[in-house]
């Protein structure tokens, strides 16, 4: 590792592979053999062409995608689909069940019902400060699709088990986890992430729509709001954040490549998230805040026995090369998000400190 990187333990935007990176440097001021930087290339260029062909199909590879879905590039963040989902593939006149996992189901739900949409709040852990996933739904038959957000960034809570739907399509907000497991594409009608967490940087949001939903879609949407637009142009109707792109496309090269699919990376994220666990079960002093059944993979949250000691924690880790260790500012606490591009070797490393830690100071 290069002598000024640190180990970034950032909720988003977040680490990168480093191969990545060098990657990019590389090849920066010279494209492709384009005599231009990626950020100067034109999007409707042959060079462009070739970056967002290929990256859809890594995508589709990846996910196990068949030809029903589309995958789209947009912009507007995650926080864009929670109103362009229930604007596109809401009618009027129907109902959708949403899942209150915390934050950005939430959000969610509020930005639907901004809308004037009929939603139906199936389940909520908001009983319980969203520490878990819930088990209980009253799904509703009739219901377009069900909503959840697969990994609560926040909360470090992650859905292990897709809920049971009966044939009504799952539509997943999943920002902090996509790519971070195999998935099983059937079930899903719509599945929405912002890549600045696990596969990119920000300024991309990754869209995967099915033909089903695709036909549920409104005339009279504005243009940009519709994804009808998005899937008619290869999602080039206007300029695509092509910097953006061309990243997703080397994560996923990394991904398939050096690390070998999605089976062996969901290996590696759990050996580190079992790695960082265990401090907490065998610790008093570092206590997790995610019920176990539902703790994320991704984003490990915890606490220290008081905000001094996290705010010592938090400053005394950037010392040693580990940084983006404070929680969320709506929560408070440590959080620790290991996402793909964070090696087991980090994780390691910040066990050691916290033990060397809570020798000190517990
Ligand atoms: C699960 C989840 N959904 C949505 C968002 C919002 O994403 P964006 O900032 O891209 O709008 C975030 C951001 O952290 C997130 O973690």
């Amino acid at each position: 590792m290069s002598s000024h990187r640190i180990y970034n333990f950032n909720a988003g935007p977040a680490a990168l592979p480093l191969p990545v990176l060098e990657e990019i440097q590389t090849g920066f001021l010279d494209f492709g053999g384009s005599g231009m930087s990626v950020t100067e290339v034109s999007h409707r260029s042959k060079w462009f062409d070739d970056v967002i062909n290929d990256t859809v199909d890594r995508f589709r590879r990846l996910l196990q995608l068949d030809d029903r879905y589309h995958v789209l590039f947009l912009q507007g963040g995650a926080s864009m689909q929670f109103c362009m989902v229930p604007m596109n593939v809401l009618p009027d006149g129907v109902s959708a069940d949403y899942v209150d996992t915390g934050t950005w189901s939430t959000k969610a739900i509020k930005e639907a019902r901004t809308l004037g949409k009929t939603v139906n709040v199936a389940a909520s852990s908001e009983d319980k400060n969203y520490s878990y996933i819930p088990r209980e739904l009253a799904l509703d038959p009739q219901a377009a699709y069900v909503h959840i957000t697969s990994n609560n960034t926040i909360k470090g809570t992650q859905w292990h088990r897709y809920p049971d739907t009966a044939g009504v399509p799952l539509v997943a907000d999943m920002s902090s986890d996509i790519m971070s497991r195999p998935l099983d594409p059937g079930p899903f009608g719509l599945i929405y992430a912002g890549a600045q967490k696990n596969i990119g940087p920000a300024g991309v949001c990754m869209v995967v729509i099915r033909d089903d939903m695709l036909k549920l879609i409104p005339e009279g949407l504005p243009s940009m709001l519709s994804y009808t637009t998005y899937a008619g142009k290869n999602s080039m109707y206007n300029t695509v954040p092509c910097f953006a792109v061309y990243t997703v496309q080397l994560v996923l090269k990394w991904l398939e490549e050096t690390v070998g699919g999605l089976e062996k990376m969901a290996a590696i994220n759990r050996q580190k998230a079992d790695t960082l666990y265990r401090v907490f079960d065998e610790s008093g002093f570092y206590r997790g805040t995610a019920e176990k059944g539902s703790r994320s993979l991704m984003n490990v949250t915890f606490r220290l026995p008081s905000e001094e000691l996290e705010a010592l924690f938090v400053k005394e880790a950037l010392e040693n090369g580990l940084g983006g260790l404070k929680g969320h500012r709506s929560v408070g606490g440590c959080r620790a998000s290991i996402y793909n591009a964070v090696g087991l070797e980090a994780v390691q490393a910040l066990t050691q400190f916290m033990a060397e830690f809570e020798r000190k100071n517990g």
